[in-house]
């Protein structure tokens, strides 16, 4: 019995070594032109699926039919995923089909999982392959956003990706040109209506604009989508492109009006706010003409954009310009139904801004 034990705790000591000596011997092959073998592949395969399933088990997914999600995820899909994953327009290129393991075509993968599987993909990456994580890990509904769109990736045909994406086309029927995403891309008024969760930034203060581009590229706002769009760009351009948009009219989005009872209590807090619960006047801030220019107008953005914008205030995570303390403190006590009412008077209230 003794005997026993001590081999068992020589195997304990000496198997690690030998790893080691192994690892060291520089004879370990760490080459991914030569593959995997097919018995390394099969139980990496296996792992990371038992480790998706069990991380996705306590996630719940939201309805996610709402096609107003599908442009911010589709033009940050082009941007971010397509140049592994391909995409309806354009293949995988043949440099990444080289890497161990290949990114695959989401086409044929996505059935394969749930979408609270697709969810811990997506947000968090998979160790080892070159899968990155999601930007930026404080908020889920851009995440839900890129899963609705990978899901419906297998029917979608170059068109629609183009369209949805907002691709320039060099104008032959179904030919990308090689132009990039661009802001306008996702901001381009004519793309906005009542129902997007993208800012109209047409007519938004220049000021505010610009502290937003710089909160944006220094982490301070919380947005992979944004945060990825200003990754790659110089800080010196962000002036330029602030006057830019600030300077272009805004066409207010037509909407089907909301319940005018919703509007309703959505004015007199805006006008009143709530004392009793400590909700200020939103007006007492925003839509002033002697306001602070860093204040930013809401009048006339999409409902569903500024709702998002008070829930996330709301929940501590909405960072921003270095007044953005004021707004999370202005948002702490909103009630579930407030948001929806002040975004629906906001989006449907005329005024000088977007
Ligand atoms: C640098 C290349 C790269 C980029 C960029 C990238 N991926 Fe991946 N992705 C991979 C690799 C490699 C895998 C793992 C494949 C494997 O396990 O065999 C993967 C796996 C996945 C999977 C799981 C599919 C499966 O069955 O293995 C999904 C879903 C996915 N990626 C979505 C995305 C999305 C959405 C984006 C953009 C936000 C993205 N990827 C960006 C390389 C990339
Ligand atoms: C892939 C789509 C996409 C692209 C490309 C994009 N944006 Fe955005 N932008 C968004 C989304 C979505 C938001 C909302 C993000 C959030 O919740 O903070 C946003 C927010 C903004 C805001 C904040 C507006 C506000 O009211 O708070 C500014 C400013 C902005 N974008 C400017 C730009 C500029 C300038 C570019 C080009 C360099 C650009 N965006 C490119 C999708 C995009
Ligand atoms: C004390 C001043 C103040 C008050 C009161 C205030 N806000 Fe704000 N609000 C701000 C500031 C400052 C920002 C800009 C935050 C940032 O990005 O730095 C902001 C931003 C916002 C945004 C985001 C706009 C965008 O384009 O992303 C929304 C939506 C908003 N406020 C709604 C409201 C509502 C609704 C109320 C009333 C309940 C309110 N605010 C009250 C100062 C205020």
């Amino acid at each position: 019995m003794t005997i026993r034990w001590k081999h068992l705790i020589i195997l304990i000591i000496v198997l690690p070594l030998l790893g080691l000596a192994f690892a060291w011997s520089g004879m370990m092959g760490i080459r991914a032109s030569t593959g995997h073998w097919g018995v390394t592949d099969w139980f990496l395969h296996w792992a990371m699926r038992n480790s998706v399933g069990t991380a996705a088990l306590g996630v719940e997914a939201p309805p996610l039919d709402d096609p107003a999600r599908l442009p911010p995820a589709a033009g940050h899909y082009e941007t971010g995923c397509a140049i592994c994953h391909g995409s309806p327009a354009s293949p995988r290129p043949d440099s990444v089909l080289a890497m161990l393991p290949p990114p695959p075509d989401l086409k044929q993968v996505v059935p394969q999982w749930t979408d609270a599987e697709l969810f811990e993909i997506v947000k968090h990456g998979v160790r080892y392959t070159g899968m990155p994580a999601w930007p930026s890990q404080a908020r889920d509904d851009e995440v839900w956003g890129m899963v609705a769109f990978i899901r419906r990736l297998p029917e979608m045909d170059a068109r629609t990706y183009i369209q949805l994406s907002g691709l320039r086309t060099s104008g032959m029927a179904g030919a990308v040109s090689p132009l990039p995403i661009t802001c306008e891309s996702c901001h381009a008024q004519n793309r906005l209506d009542g129902k997007s969760v993208i800012p109209n930034i047409a007519g938004q203060s220049e000021a505010y604009l610009l502290e937003s581009l710089k909160a944006y590229a220094e982490g301070r706002r919380q947005s992979g989508v944004m945060q990825l769009a200003v990754s790659a760009m110089d800080p010196a351009t962000f002036p330029e492109l602030a006057r830019h948009f600030a300077s272009q009219a805004s066409q207010q989005s037509a909407d089907d009006a909301a319940a005018s009872e919703l509007v309703e209590k959505g004015r007199i807090l805006a006008e009143t706010g709530r004392p009793a619960d400590k909700v200020p006047a939103c007006l007492s801030c925003h839509e002033k003409a002697d306001g602070n220019p860093v204040y930013p107008h809401l009048s006339g953005q999409p409902a569903p954009y500024l709702e998002r914008q008070l829930h996330l205030f709301r929940g501590g995570t909405r960072g921003g310009t270095s007044y953005s303390h004021l707004m999370v403190e202005a948002a702490k006590y909103l009630k579930e139904g407030d948001m929806a009412a002040l975004a629906a008077y906001f989006a449907g209230r005329k005024g000088s801004g977007p």
